[in-house]
């Protein structure tokens, strides 16, 4: 088995950086379904932000799509979403969508390389017999799976995807390694051999899972740090200083993988007939914390005799993480739409999210920094570089006196607000 050309499918936050390294050494076609994507980014824009225009004008990866452009490529790679239905079970439709058309334009001796993250077996027991029904090839015998789960975190530049250790996997011995010499080329931190496609999977399930449970840990431990009257940063702090103490904050947990990977991995095991209790707890909990923190937040503002009709509340930022534009699942709007049942229509900005994407996804008008002027409170959501200083440039404006600053994420020095501010964090 020999690479001849790369084409990789789905071109989003995973896709377009691993096509981007790929191109420096392979020929590499990147194919995405949404013509509007490839235009935008053949005009040298990507809208995740994760990739320059200077690095998309020198790379020589090609942009289409259209999926007779991959006919002639020998290895795939698929970078698509996995997300969860309305009922939080796996929604494999373009997982399946992608696998079929890929097997259109499929060829004996070709090699394709799963990154979407799935639970343990899907790649196999899904994907596979997709393939072999558009291709009329078999699996494993004309064409070969591998699987390789992407670990980029969007908006952390300190670990681009060359500089994280990817985990590779292949059907047989063979697949396994032409797969890890390929991602070899690129990724300079190295890679891991998995012993089969179905760790490597469960793998990064896990490591998703495993972040969910902990922060879940800490949104529980904050409540009942908050019945005890005590502060939960100053809990961590003090718990920090041992050796063996692991750095997780509360918050709310949104986006697209660590809210929505454990879903893959309960729905398999419940498959199997087992019921998992911790992981699903730790959803709960999380899923919980959006009503919790609204519920919260009007008690403070009744407490302190701000609660009226005319009560006047402003958010920055509501992508679901900080520093991406990324506002798919974000629960800030879940914390936005609680306050609205209390009656209270908050002000929101933020400088990542795309106004007119907000508007029609959530039905949010985004507004100028400007408009957040005399707030009864301000509520720190998401603390982007650029808004974490615009709150303490502009707190004078934005938060009337004897106001009231919420600080979900736990990044403002209380210290450097003003004194007559009320300080709320988780
Ligand atoms: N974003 C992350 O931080 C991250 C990290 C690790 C793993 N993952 C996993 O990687 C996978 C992709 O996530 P993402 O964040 O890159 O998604 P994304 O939504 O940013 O991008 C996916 C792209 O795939 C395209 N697409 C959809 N169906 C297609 C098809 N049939 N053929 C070709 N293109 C198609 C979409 O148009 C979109 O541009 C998911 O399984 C996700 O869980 C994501």
């Amino acid at each position: 088995m020999f690479v001849k050309n790369i084409a990789v499918c789905g071109l989003g936050y995973v896709g377009l950086p691993v096509s981007i390294a790929l191109a420096r050494h392979f020929d590499v076609i990147g194919f995405d379904v949404d013509s509007q994507r490839v235009s935008r980014l053949r005009d040298l824009d990507d809208w995740t932000g994760e990739i320059t225009p200077e690095t998309l004008a020198k790379s020589t990866l090609q942009l289409t799509s259209r999926v007779e452009d991959l006919k002639g490529c020998n290895f795939f790679i698929v970078a698509v979403p996995t997300p969860i239905d309305e009922r939080c079970a796996p929604d494999f439709t373009m997982l399946k969508d992608a696998s079929r058309l890929i097997g259109s334009v499929l060829t004996r001796g070709s090699t394709v390389v799963f990154e979407s993250t799935v639970y343990p077996g899907a790649t196999e027991e899904i994907c596979g017999p997709e393939l072999e029904k558009s291709s009329g090839l078999r699996c494993g015998v004309d064409f070969k799976l591998g699987y390789s789960p992407e670990r980029i975190n969007p908006g952390d530049t300190d670990h681009p995807f060359e500089k994280i250790v990817k985990v590779v996997s292949g059907q047989d011995k063979e697949t396994l390694e032409l797969v890890a010499s390929v991602y070899e080329t690129v990724v300079e931190a190295g890679v891991f051999r998995a012993s089969s496609i179905k760790v490597a999977e469960a793998a990064k399930v896990l490591e998703n899972t495993q972040r969910d449970i902990n922060i879940a840990l800490m949104n529980e431990m904050s409540k009942i740090c908050a019945l005890v009257d005590i502060n939960t940063s100053e809990v961590l702090k003090a718990a920090g200083t041992k050796w063996n103490f692991m750095n997780f904050t509360p918050g709310l947990v949104g986006g697209h993988c660590i809210g929505v990977d454990p879903y893959y991995l309960t729905s398999k095991a419940q498959q199997l007939g087992y019921h998992p209790e911790v992981i699903l707890a730790g959803r709960r909990i999380n899923d919980s914390m959006a009503e919790h923190v609204a519920s919260k937040l009007i008690q403070v503002l009744a407490h302190r005799k701000r609660l009226a009709s005319t009560t006047r509340v402003g958010v920055v930022g509501i992508t679901f993480k900080e520093n991406v534009p990324d506002i798919r699942n974000s629960k800030v709007v879940d914390l936005y739409n609680e306050l609205g049942r209390y009656g209270i229509n908050p002000h929101v900005c933020d400088p990542l999210a795309d106004p007119v994407q907000t508007k029609r996804e959530y039905g949010i008008t985004l507004v100028e920094p400007s408009m957040l002027q005399d707030l009864d409170m301000l509520i720190l959501a998401v603390p982007h570089k650029q808004s974490v200083e615009l709150v303490y440039d502009k707190l004078n404006q934005m938060v009337a006196k004897d106001g009231v600053v919420c600080d979900l994420r736990s990044v403002l020095e209380p210290s450097r607000l003003r004194s007559d501010v009320f300080y709320w964090t988780l």
